[in-house]
């Protein structure tokens, strides 16, 4: 008889430890995200789920060594595989067993590298049959199951063993979520018929869209699409599979409101590097004084938040984050980490620009101290400005966001 299962599911973390810099939006707090890894292990220990599911882009892999040739970036591979083997210890030291599937976010070789020994992408658990895909986007942006993941979708569907399934893949089957960058894969509703068809799936866990979607159902499937974890409040879920009926709670390490008010300082890139802004994949050196200054931002406890000036006319949003990549590389050469960027546009863009633009929209000089304040929990009254041009300045100042000076203690 099967059940009851408890699975807690946690997606999207896109962590960054021994890689430099953060996720392109600040708001993906990839460099918190190991101490948040262990007051996750505590709800663990606490709830003794069966199985912990990572469902993809547990790293934030730089775009330059996720999209180009490998080999170009020894380093990259050697930082996201140190990123990787962390996770994995984390992992392999839980109290229940763990199943992860890749993001468009993780590198496959590093990836690999790191859960091939030992991973299992099926197994049977109090009586239901976990399934794990690991599906790759295939054209342009967007996912697809093909090869290896879409012959084992078919055989699961349809071969001798009736026992009842989970599935466990990063992108969108259902609901039908329209967004700017592709959420859905490819051949969703030819996936969710093929599934409602066998009549064999009672879950289809998801991560991918950060901000999550109620569970849905049809036929004898749930469909749970969760938020993420690396943004505030850091949510995940615990699904019970019972015999009949599975219930889903959502929950987060924060509660509502946020207990603490932190103070950054923002560093403009106009005037603290030693040269002109070089292309994407030039070296990018600080100016030494900003060394100095980003160790006693951070020794005050400060969040050093670069402030990348990009104009999506002559750059694309790759190329952006790559050069802003460069730039927290060379402050972890001055001795520390830049904790995220925000990639500032001009006030005035044409259609061509603004089609550059993620998804998720890039604010202007006087929408970024707002949103900051907004996205990562800051005190504006305790935050200073470093650097950048006069808009800048302005809009800092117009909302009470001091200069911050080398004598600023
Ligand atoms: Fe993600
Ligand atoms: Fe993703």
């Amino acid at each position: 008889m099967p059940g009851p299962l408890t699975i807690l599911h946690a997606t999207d973390l896109h962590l960054r430890r021994h890689l430099p810099g953060s996720s392109g939006h600040a708001v993906r707090r990839s460099r918190e995200i190991p101490p948040l890894l262990a007051r996750l292990g505590r709800v663990v220990r606490e709830r003794r789920p069966d199985l912990l599911v990572l469902t993809g882009d547990l790293v934030d892999v730089p775009h330059p060594f996720l999209h180009g040739r490998a080999d170009d970036h020894p380093e990259m591979m050697a930082e996201s595989s140190a990123d990787y083997a962390l996770l994995r210890r984390w992992l392999d030291g839980l109290p229940c067993p763990w199943q992860v599937v890749p993001g468009n976010h993780d590198h496959p070789d590093a990836f690999a590298r790191a859960f091939a020994p030992g991973r299992i992408v099926e197994r049977t658990l109090r009586g239901f049959r976990i399934v794990g895909f690991d599906d790759w986007e295939v054209d342009a942006d967007q996912a697809r199951r093909v090869g290896e993941p879409r012959t084992r979708f078919e055989r699961v569907l349809a071969d001798g063993d009736a026992t009842p399934q989970v599935h466990l893949q990063h992108y969108l089957i259902r609901p039908r979520v329209e967004y700017r960058y592709p959420l859905m894969y490819g051949d969703a509703p030819d996936l969710a018929a093929a599934i409602e068809r066998s009549g064999r799936v009672r879950a289809v866990l998801s991560g991918h869209w950060h901000k999550g979607e109620a569970p849905l159902t049809a036929g004898v499937t749930t469909y749970s699409v969760c938020p993420t974890f690396c943004e505030w409040p850091h949510r995940f879920r615990i699904l019970t599979l019972g015999r009949e009926r599975t219930e889903i709670e959502t929950l987060a390490l924060g509660g509502g409101d946020r207990p603490v008010r932190r103070s950054a300082v923002f560093l403009g890139l106009d005037r603290i590097v030693d040269r002109a802004l070089p292309a994407a994949t030039g070296t990018i050196r600080l100016d030494p004084l900003v060394g100095h200054l980003l160790r006693a931002a951070v020794a005050d406890g400060r969040l050093p938040l670069l402030v990348f000036p990009w104009e999506p006319r002559r750059q694309g949003w790759r190329a952006a984050q790559a050069a802003a990549d460069a730039v927290a590389r060379s402050a972890r050469a001055t001795g520390t980490e830049l904790d995220a960027a925000y990639f500032v546009v001009p006030p005035t863009l044409d259609a061509a620009g603004r089609d550059r633009l993620p998804a998720e929209g890039a604010p202007q000089a006087d929408q970024l101290f707002p949103l900051a304040a907004r996205e990562l929990g800051l005190d504006l009254a305790r935050c200073a400005l470093a650097g950048g041009g006069d808009a800048l300045a302005a809009a800092a100042s117009g909302h009470g966001v001091r200069p911050f000076s080398l004598t600023d203690r």
